[in-house]
């Protein structure tokens, strides 16, 4: 073995487990409490709107009231999708193309549409920003009208990215409790330290890339199950098991074939996720208002036989699935979902990657042959 091989043959932490990757100050996770810039998430889904948090985790301090005018305007500005890049949005396929697999797609297109796109200038990157953030609701809603087969709606203006998330995606006025659960879903989405996808995206940016394949690397490892797909099998798994008395059972069944439960568990959150608990309130309330406090109930006994099987406790994607079925959309949109919100995290992330940059290149341990000749 060559002395290069031996020098890292020490010990790895298998999915850098516990591996510090890089300094941040965006999110913090220390024990069960989440703070974006210094603030918990529970005082951030009280008190604040998506929009503020936008502002807070690019700005690291919170909006005064003329600023957050401002910004909503900036937003409300770039809001509406450019009409060139519509027509070849419309034309890429849906039938039977996962709404991530489209949306990976949709948003590189975007970037062929962006003139500032390869700029180096800060202001451009800025709006490039504000741009992905208040277009990605829309995008997803394209997705879901074109397939099936529905006009276009457009955005209408002085109205908050939930309401028009909302609003474009069904195409009638949305009901205000829905509004502001989904304002709130957004929030608690918006950013989780050095997550998978997060870290996706200041990989790409660290190879100082553009904001489109940052953003692009984001939504690739967005749309795995063990990250941000697993909302939308936690809402199949429900639908398999059918029925409260069912839960018990399908719980024991799939642990004892060491099936993973959706939903359940982390790597960082050994003691919950504060998301989570916020979350099963909204879906115990929503699901209760549109008759189908059975999903709640059935989440709810899931949950504790989880934790007392196998002691996993939920995480954010586990209660958020009901909640969003509650509001009637579609499941396959639930990970798109958490698109809509995260994109303002990994903004965040590319440019503080940017601030200061050195590529990641980390080194591999070689278990393969040596020495080898060609014969
Ligand atoms: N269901 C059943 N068992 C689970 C589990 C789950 N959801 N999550 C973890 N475990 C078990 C593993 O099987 C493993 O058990 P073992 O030691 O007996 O082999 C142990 O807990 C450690 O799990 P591991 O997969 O190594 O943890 P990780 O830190 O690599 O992965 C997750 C973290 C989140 C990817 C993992 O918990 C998971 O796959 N959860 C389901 C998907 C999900 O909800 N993802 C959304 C995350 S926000």
């Amino acid at each position: 073995m060559s002395e290069a091989v031996a020098e890292y043959s020490g010990a790895i932490d298998k999915g850098l487990e516990g591996v510090v990757a890089c300094s941040t100050g965006i999110s913090s996770i220390v024990d069960a409490t989440l703070c974006y810039r210094g603030y918990t998430i529970e005082d951030l889904a009280a008190h604040s709107t998506f929009e503020e948090v936008v502002y807070l985790l690019w700005n690291d301090r919170l909006p005064n009231k003329t600023e957050l005018q401002q910004f909503q305007g900036e937003l409300q500005e770039f809001i509406t999708l450019p009409k060139e890049a519509i027509q070849v949005l419309k034309a890429l396929p849906t039938k039977n193309v996962h709404p991530m697999a489209w949306l990976r797609s949709a948003v590189s297109i975007l970037g062929q549409y962006d003139v500032e796109a390869q700029s180096e200038d800060a202001a451009a990157k800025r709006r490039m920003a504000l741009r992905l953030t208040a277009r990605m609701g829309g995008l997803v809603s394209l997705f879901e009208r074109t397939r099936k087969g529905q006009e276009l709606i457009a955005p209408k203006p002085g109205k908050s990215l939930a309401y028009n998330f909302l609003w474009t995606l069904f195409g009638k006025e949305p009901d205000p409790d829905f509004v502001k659960t989904m304002d709130v879903a957004l929030i608690l989405h918006a950013d989780h330290e050095l997550n998978c996808s997060a870290f996706a995206a200041r990989v790409s940016a660290s190879s100082l890339s553009d904001v489109y394949s940052a953003i692009t690397s984001a939504i690739c490892a967005l749309k795995g199950p063990l990250h941000g797909g697993a909302n939308e099998q936690v809402m199949l798994m429900l639908l398999d098991i059918g029925s409260f008395d069912n839960c018990r059972k399908w719980v024991k069944d799939a642990l004892e074939h060491k099936k993973k439960i959706m939903g359940f568990g982390h790597r960082v959150y050994k003691n919950g996720d504060p998301r989570a608990k916020i979350l099963s309130q909204m879906s115990e309330k929503l699901t209760a208002k549109m008759g189908m406090a059975h999903w709640f109930q059935m989440s709810k006994h899931i949950d504790d036989t989880v934790q007392s099987e196998k002691g996993l406790l939920p995480n954010v994607d586990f209660y958020s699935a009901t909640v969003y079925y509650s509001m009637g959309i579609p499941i396959d949109l639930f990970t798109p979902i958490f698109a809509v919100s995260r994109i303002s995290g990994w903004m965040a992330h590319v440019f503080e990657q940017w601030q200061n940059n050195r590529i990641y290149r980390p080194r591999g341990k070689w278990t393969g042959k040596t020495g080898l000749r060609y014969p």
